[in-house]
């Protein structure tokens, strides 16, 4: 795999408008049901599958539609609080109990994910701990995959290998078996065979899939599932990890942490923030969205380089040409810490640098893969 670390190059290889195929790397992240393979948006390597799955959905992802989310997002976030509240403040002034923060953001962010996708939380927040080992099934499935995605080979040693399958049950993961559960309470209570016990957000995602599902004939047998479980495995834990490294960079920068809290008390005292801030009364706050940024930056959620394969024909990136079917690669670790595009400094922690003039913002923002795919998350036009 030929790893390209030019931000420039990000163009060339993922330009949305013609994506290069991706390499077997992906192979190793399909979901599988019942030992088999089953193609999803985030690993088919096939473009007609990956158009016809998520041509349908990508309304759902739209900004307008993600923005009216925002009260869901909202309820877990109350739950998040009393929760912090109840178990780790001290109103009796006694020494508070210690909160490993890092473990209640993923919760929430699980959480959340289930309250968009099945207006159910997965309960993590309430109970305050990986219900049916959700969080740790989806952790080992990726400790495994990252290893398979790297050597695309051990899938026939290994994943495909029937001898070792006969001890690794139906090959399930719990965070999968939650949505199909969800799927066919659903289903259940569409056709009145359920008495309905929580309230259920009649523009949630699984409604909106099911509505899709309904109308358009040409939806693949699976695409329930997989678009249910594609907000779990590619939405909980990313957000997670960003959540966490922009809170340990405000925890451990003690002067960053100083000036964002002067932003967002005069944004409070100006009246322009709610109790829980709306997204549209942050979004323009440049020292919070530094903070986000350069968070992003130096630790992005994702590790391994994004592969996809040279074109037929053969494509020059960096100055050299490469031929096609040739596995190219850029990892954000990389991409991220290019001095030429950050300055001399890339390594360090400095959301200052974020408050520069508008084109050399862009310039660095065109340079960071998590801006550059969240753009894709959103975009629908080219579908
Ligand atoms: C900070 C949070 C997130 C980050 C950093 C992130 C990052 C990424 C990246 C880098 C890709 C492209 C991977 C590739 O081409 O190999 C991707 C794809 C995807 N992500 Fe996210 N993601 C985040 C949150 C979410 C959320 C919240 C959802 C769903 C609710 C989601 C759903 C998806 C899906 C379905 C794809 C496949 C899209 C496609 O292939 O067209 N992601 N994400």
């Amino acid at each position: 795999m030929v790893s390209v670390g030019d931000p420039k190059e990000i163009g060339t290889i993922y330009g949305f408008k013609q994506s290069w195929r991706k390499s077997n790397f992906y192979r190793a992240l399909l979901m599988k049901a019942r030992n088999k393979p089953v193609e999803g948006i985030f690993a088919t390597q096939s473009e007609t599958i990956h158009r016809n799955l998520k041509r349908p959905v990508s309304g759902a992802y739209s900004m307008s539609n993600l923005v009216s989310f925002e009260p869901y997002v909202d309820t877990t976030m109350r739950v998040l609080c009393n929760q912090l509240e109840a178990r780790f403040t001290n109103a009796d002034g006694l020494r508070p109990t210690p909160c490993n923060m890092s473990e209640w953001l993923q919760m929430f962010a699980f959480d959340v994910i289930g309250e968009l996708t099945f207006s159910k939380r997965f309960g993590f927040l309430e109970r305050g701990e990986d219900v049916d080992g959700i969080m740790a099934g989806l952790w080992n499935t990726f400790k495994k995959t990252s290893l398979v995605s790297q050597m695309p080979w051990l899938e026939y040693f290994w994943t495909n290998n029937p001898v070792l399958r006969q001890f690794r049950g139906n090959g399930k993961s719990p965070g999968v078996e939650f949505a199909m559960a969800r799927v066919q309470e659903r289903k259940a209570l569409e056709r009145g065979e359920l008495e309905k016990e929580w309230e259920v957000n009649s523009r949630d995602f699984l409604s909106r899939f099911m509505e899709i599902e309904a109308k358009d004939k040409n939806v693949p047998r699976e695409a329930l599932l997989v678009w249910t479980s594609s907000n779990i495995t590619a939405g909980s834990d990313t957000t997670a990890i960003f959540l966490r490294a922009i809170l340990h960079q405000l925890l451990t920068h003690p002067s960053t942490l100083k000036t964002l809290l002067a932003e967002l008390d005069k944004a409070a005292s100006d009246g322009q923030l709610d109790d829980l801030a709306l997204w549209k009364q942050t979004n323009g706050l440049p020292y919070l969205t530094a903070c986000i940024n350069e968070a992003g930056r130096l630790h992005p959620p994702f590790g391994l380089p994004f592969e996809r394969e040279v074109p037929p024909e053969g494509a020059v990136v960096c100055g050299q040409f490469l031929k096609g079917g040739t596995v190219v690669g850029m990892s954000a670790w990389v991409t991220h810490r290019d001095w030429k595009t950050f300055g001399e400094d890339c390594d360090e922690w400095r959301p200052e640098r974020w408050l520069c003039d508008p084109d050399e913002r862009k310039r660095m923002e065109a340079a960071l893969l998590t801006i550059v795919f969240g753009e894709e998350h959103l975009s629908s036009g080219d579908l």
